[in-house]
């Protein structure tokens, strides 16, 4: 309970330039049945048991506590009170309220100190039964305190001289199984078949260094079948090396090892680290683009409930998607895993507002799904790799869906090909060439049946594979 003084502003109260001074969230909650029944019988209505449920949120999450705690000399309590949170805006209908954190509530430069405050202990209480945070709007002083990407979308364009198009690649399938070796062969075919023209190659979430598939050796197998590859198809290539690992000095060596050995991505799993690695990470300026995978993310983000979008009623405890992409532009990842609109899991339809989070200088909030905007500033834009049950079918959909500045990663789409590798490689380039040139995929097909690509079609047709 919010005590000591009131955590939730006046009707109408809006924090005065809030991009200057404050971090806003945005959050919804779930009253709990026994907290209901319990404040009816005190004579307090659901309506007040929501307010004193956002006041008490705000209050936990900045300068308050459960108690009256002492207010005379040297307590702290006239700044508690001058730099308190305050809950506005207030939703009595969906029960979603906004809060305004003033900015000396915070270390500028520290995510994980921020996290600490605005999500820190408020997932406890008592009286909501569920709760989601949906999003989080930071001030400009806050994004000046950050890098950002060292490279984003045009700097990764420049070193791969391809100034307009999707980058296309693939997960080795299945996930764990090939030695380094093999997993070097299969790079070589990747890089080599159709025309040439495909760009990379991507570990899986969890190959790191096993006994039979060393990260030194397939870290510089893949690198060196990227060179050759290069030479003779005149095309750049990427690998986008799996360095995660729970000690940050070992990831770091991991970064050296790729650069060492001509890279230009490393890629680390980012909630799996978590943000004090990411952040860790982008500072040391490791002269490599940053590849962030987002394993376990679901465990965090994921709420099936009618609530997922504001409306109806919330199952869970939870953290949208959209706070932890802004989270990870700011920390300066230079491309994010974010899902796509045709994912094999749910995705609340929130991809495409993902990419505009990466991408937009000055982000509005989406007309459907819960959500503030953000001002970037001198932030980057960043690459959204679309993964997740993509194949060459897909293409036309997901290009039209999320624009050009994507990396489509295929892997069953690509190694699941009926007649092999190096034709699920030809499909792809098809797919890809063929709506560069404006000719629809179905065109394509009908007038080129004995293609990789129909067959391709015929096996997954065109719209999203749901396997699991
Ligand atoms: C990934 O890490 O991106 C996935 O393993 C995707 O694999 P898929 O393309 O076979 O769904
Ligand atoms: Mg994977």
């Amino acid at each position: 309970m919010a005590v000591q003084f009131d955590y939730v502003a006046k009707k109408g109260w809006k924090p005065k330039n809030p991009d200057e001074d404050y971090v806003i969230t945005l959050l919804k909650v779930e009253l709990d049945e026994s907290a209901i029944k319990e404040a009816k019988k005190k004579g307090a209505s659901e309506k007040d048991l929501f307010r004193d449920a956002a006041g008490t949120v705000a209050a936990e999450s900045s300068t308050g506590t459960w108690t009256k705690v002492y207010d005379g000399k040297d307590s702290g309590i006239p700044l508690a009170r001058a730099k308190r949170a305050m809950a506005y805006d207030l939703d009595y209908e969906r029960k979603m309220f906004k809060i305004a954190y003033p900015l000396d509530l915070f270390e500028l430069n520290n995510v994980s100190g921020l996290l600490a405050g605005i999500v820190g202990n408020i997932a406890g209480m008592k009286m909501v039964s569920a709760m989601r945070v949906y999003d989080v709007r930071f001030p400009k002083r806050m994004i000046a305190a950050f890098p950002g990407p060292a490279f984003g979308i045009d700097g990764v364009r420049k070193i791969l001289k391809k100034p307009k198009q999707c980058l296309v690649c693939t997960v080795p399938k299945p996930k764990i199984g090939r030695t380094d070796t093999e997993q070097a062969k299969l790079a070589r075919i990747l890089f080599n078949s159709g025309n040439g023209t495909y760009d990379g190659i991507k570990d899986d979430e969890n190959l790191l260094s096993l006994p039979f598939n060393k990260f030194e050796k397939r870290c510089k197998l893949v690198l060196q079948e990227a060179r050759t590859a290069e030479k003779k198809t005149g095309n750049k290539k990427f690998y986008l090396c799996n360095t995660t690992h729970s000690n940050m000095n070992e990831m770091l060596r991991r970064a050296k090892m790729i650069k060492d050995n001509g890279g230009i991505f490393m890629m680390m799993d980012v909630v799996t680290t978590g943000f004090a690695a990411v952040d860790s990470v982008r500072r040391a300026n490791t002269g490599l683009a940053i590849h962030a995978h987002r394993a376990m993310h679901g465990f965090i983000t994921r709420d099936n409930s009618p609530g997922i979008h504001g409306k109806g009623k919330l199952y869970g405890f939870s953290i949208s998607m959209i706070v932890l992409a802004k989270l990870f532009r700011l920390l300066g990842v230079d491309s994010l895993h974010g899902g796509s609109p045709l994912a094999k899991m749910e995705d609340y339809g929130e991809a495409i507002y993902i990419k505009d989070i990466l991408q937009a200088k000055d982000l509005k909030p989406h007309d459907k799904i819960p959500s503030l905007g953000q001002k970037w500033w001198h932030i980057k834009p960043v690459w959204m790799t679309a993964s997740g049950g993509l194949h060459p079918g897909d293409f036309e959909t997901i290009l039209n869906e999320l624009g050009n500045d994507i990396i489509i990663q295929c892997g069953g789409g690509l190694l699941g090909h009926p007649q092999g590798i190096e034709a699920g490689v030809k499909a792809i380039e098809q797919a890809r060439d063929a709506y560069y040139k404006g000719i629809p995929l179905k065109d394509f097909v009908r007038k080129n049946p004995n293609s990789e690509l129909a067959a391709a079609v015929k096996l997954w047709g065109y719209g999203p594979r749901i396997v699991y």
